[in-house]
């Protein structure tokens, strides 16, 4: 006998089991059961796609589809199956391929023909659209939690550091002094807008796609409205084609993430750097670490390269999603049962990586000195002097000219300008007087930049204040 022959006998048990079985003569291939089946990811769904399927019988119950008995039926066998998943005593099908008929077939196991009842009016096209989206808009709500957590931590640093100097850097050389808080600050900026991002995706989410059915809605008078309602979703979809096709939900939902990522990749970078013996700007704990099997002297900042380097699978994740909704005519196509997996990692992704740096951030230290002496060199007041000789009413292009001259007798003798005496500065411009070493110190140049936006301490404490009152979790 041969193996296709063999297969073939073993397969046609199975053939009865097939929810779908009805118009076939044989069983599927052992290969393309197991090759088209979702199960192995989508059982991720089950909680969702019960949500979905207790409202659905309740709608049919409030229309006179279902009786008050069938309806709880349905949703005594549908508690008792969340209940066995949890409890491990579920037992998953690849011959029922997907987390809709593991569910439906086991429904009807347990309670009989009324399990049979319970698809009356949908398909299976519409019931995967509204479980990802109930599930995405759980997860929507997981992460802009973990943002907010993350941006307290980011403020309380700000407002501890509101006054503490390092050098802020232009293509990555010194440029001018700025506070730690302010740092700070850019990154809370950066979650401020991807906290938005999440919330505006979310809006787009909460529609509810049940009742499109296959494709072109039902003939069964169902009530969308108050399925709607009782999912809590906004409102049923306008075009029952578009709903069960499109996934630019999701598609959204990875956009907004990569965008995340990227700013996450952006802080990794630099914490990774300032951590280097070479910066040596901050501490980062040591249960965030690891060392080196080799190196006993390494402490690697494993948290932030690890985040750095995850940001690649977003990227990834969301290039599949656009690939594989691209060119798909209307309306479902088997193409979209591939939206899980890149959909799941990212929000595994995106979830690990904010709450990694959520329970990091409020545990970094900083070396004061440290950043105090790298932003003394470099010549980070030059501007400072620049704006000192405008105020004497030079015009600011000579202003330049000045300072780059002072510079570079400074980069000669190796000398800070602010290590200069009142003659040396004065071989550049007579109008430099005695009142110019003020404006040459790093608290002077810091405190200078004093509007909204700018670096210097009150400004940092007055934003700080400012995010805090606007949202009581940032407390
Ligand atoms: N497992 C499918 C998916 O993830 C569910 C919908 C299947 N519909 C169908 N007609 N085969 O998209």
């Amino acid at each position: 006998m041969s193996d296709s022959n063999k297969n073939s006998k073993q397969l046609s048990n199975t053939e009865q089991d097939k929810l779908w079985g009805g118009r076939f003569s044989e069983s599927t291939d052992a290969f393309v059961e197991a090759f088209t089946a979702s199960i192995n990811f989508d059982k991720r769904l089950y909680k969702h796609d019960i949500a979905g399927s207790k409202a659905h019988a309740k709608m049919l119950n409030k229309v006179g589809i279902l009786t008050d008995n069938e309806l709880s039926e349905i949703e005594a066998g549908l508690d008792k199956i969340i209940s066995d998943i949890e409890n491990d005593q579920f037992e998953w099908s690849v011959a029922l391929e997907d987390i809709h008929m593991n569910i439906e077939a086991r429904l009807t196991d347990k309670i009989g023909i009324t399990g049979k009842k319970l698809h009356t009016g949908r398909s299976r096209n519409d019931q995967i659209a509204t479980d990802i989206r109930l599930w995405l808009r759980e997860q929507i709500d997981l992460v802009c939690g973990e943002i907010t957590r993350l941006q307290k931590g980011l403020l309380d640093i700000a407002e501890r550091e509101a006054a503490t100097i390092l050098p802020g850097f232009t293509h990555l050389q010194v440029a001018q002094p700025i506070t730690f808080g302010h740092h700070m600050l850019a990154w809370y900026e950066m979650l401020v807008r991807d906290h938005e991002r999440m919330q505006d995706c979310r809006k787009r989410v909460n529609i509810m796609p049940l009742g499109a059915a296959a494709l072109a809605g039902t003939t069964y008078p169902i009530d969308r409205k108050y399925t709607a309602e009782l999912l809590g979703f906004e409102c049923p979809s306008n075009n029952s084609l578009d709903s069960v096709s499109d996934r630019d939900f999701a598609i959204e939902f990875i956009s907004a993430a990569s965008i995340i990522m990227m700013h996450l990749s952006r802080f990794s970078e630099e914490l990774v750097l300032w951590t280097s013996a070479q910066f040596n700007f901050i501490d980062l704990p040591d249960r965030f670490c690891t060392g080196s099997s080799i190196m006993p002297q390494k402490k690697n900042p494993d948290v932030p390269e690890l985040v750095r380097g995850k940001t690649g699978r977003v990227y990834g994740d969301l290039l599949s999603l656009l690939t594989l909704m691209k060119s798909q005519p209307l309306a479902y196509n088997k193409d979209n049962q591939e939206d899980k997996e890149p959909l799941f990692d990212t929000v595994d992704t995106l979830l690990g990586s904010l709450r990694a740096y959520a329970d990091m951030m409020p545990h970094i230290k900083t070396k004061k000195d440290n950043m105090r002496a790298a932003a003394m060199q470099g010549f980070s007041t030059a501007t400072d002097l620049a704006d000192y000789l405008v105020g004497k009413d030079m015009p600011f292009r000579d202003a330049h000219e000045v300072v780059g001259k002072a510079v570079s007798y400074g980069v000669e003798t190796e000398k800070d300008l602010s290590e200069m005496t009142l003659e040396e500065l004065q071989q550049f411009s007579k109008v430099i007087t005695d009142d110019v070493f003020e404006v040459l110190t790093l608290e002077g140049s810091v405190a200078a930049r004093d509007h909204i936006g700018g670096t210097a301490p009150n400004q940092i404490r007055a934003r700080v204040k400012d995010a805090k009152n606007s949202n009581k979790q940032l407390q």
